[in-house]
């Protein structure tokens, strides 16, 4: 299974901060956003993952994370030269998702919970189709907006609705089967001239294969991407550093749950570093 984190956008929404250098560079508490997601993928077990910046970051982010291999993963990067839209990631990394399962994560989406990595496994045993996590939030009409029936299969699918029909947000993480790429060359640009991921799964919707995965209590989940949400992204990941031994958004960390390098490794690779960031990884590493 191939990953890919979508971190091309302008980041508008966060101007001026944003200015300089894209946003899924910039820091959310100890860490710089990217972080996050790829987490996020590591612990799913995904090893190949291309990251798709737009064009004047790609450098910068291959100084942020480099190949991967401090993490035990392989990174490839590849530009998105016009804002296409979400949905435009399966037609730039058609190559390298090589007709394989692939998850798409978006660059400013954070999640947490003890228990992420087998709620990943569990969307990861859905062979065919599409599967798709959804939240429930306050504020459903910013997001795309999944309604469940009792049993959680999803009767319909919106992208930011005036009315939305339920409180299930859904969230920027997705897994899809080998046909995805077949799938997003067929949509149609919406009026905004973007290839809609909410379009993209409502193909799968309209064929019987769309389902969620729904997060429950005990997850966080958050978008990082207004003013508000930025600053309460920081200060969810501090609250939790803070009070418990955990950390949020830690490749490092991810890395050693999943085998993908020892704790020795990190360790050795680390050597050098004098940060609290570093610190906390060896106290993470020391208990595990
Ligand atoms: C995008 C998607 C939306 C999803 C959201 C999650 O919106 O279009 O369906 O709920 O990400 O972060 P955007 O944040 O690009 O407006």
């Amino acid at each position: 299974m191939k990953g890919i984190i979508l971190a091309a956008g302008k980041g508008t929404r966060l101007y001026p901060i944003s200015y300089p250098i894209s946003k899924i560079l910039l820091p959310v508490y100890n860490k710089p956003m990217i972080y996050y997601p790829l987490s996020t993928l590591i612990l799913a077990g995904i090893k190949e993952i291309m990251i798709i910046t737009n064009k004047d970051d790609q450098e910068n982010f291959k100084k942020t994370l480099g190949d991967g291999s401090r993490f035990g993963v392989n990174i490839t990067y590849e530009v998105q030269y016009e804002q296409r839209g979400i949905a435009d990631a399966f037609i730039i990394a058609e190559d390298f998702i090589a007709n394989e399962r692939v998850v798409l994560i978006l660059g400013d989406n954070i999640y947490h919970g003890a228990c992420m990595r087998n709620l990943l496994g569990k969307a990861a045993r859905n062979k065919e189709g599409c599967t798709v996590f959804v939240y429930e939030v306050p504020d459903p009409e910013r997001f795309g907006v999944a309604e469940l029936d009792p049993q959680n299969n999803v009767i319909s699918l919106e992208e930011k609705p005036s009315s939305p029909k339920s409180n299930y947000a859904v969230t920027g993480l997705y897994f899809y089967d080998s046909n995805v790429c077949g799938f997003a060359k067929k949509l149609e640009p919406s009026a905004r001239g973007e290839l809609e991921i909410t379009d993209l799964n409502k193909v799968y919707l309209s064929n019987g294969n769309l389902k969620a995965c729904v997060m429950e209590h005990g997850y966080t989940w958050l978008d990082a991407g207004t003013f508000e949400s930025f600053r309460d992204a920081a200060n969810t990941v501090h609250g939790i550093e803070d009070r418990t031994d955990r950390m949020v958004g830690c490749p490092e960390d991810a890395a050693a749950e999943v085998g993908f390098m020892t704790a020795a490794e990190i360790r050795e690779l680390i050597i050098n570093e004098k940060s609290e960031y570093y610190d906390r990884v060896r106290k993470r590493l020391d208990g595990l």
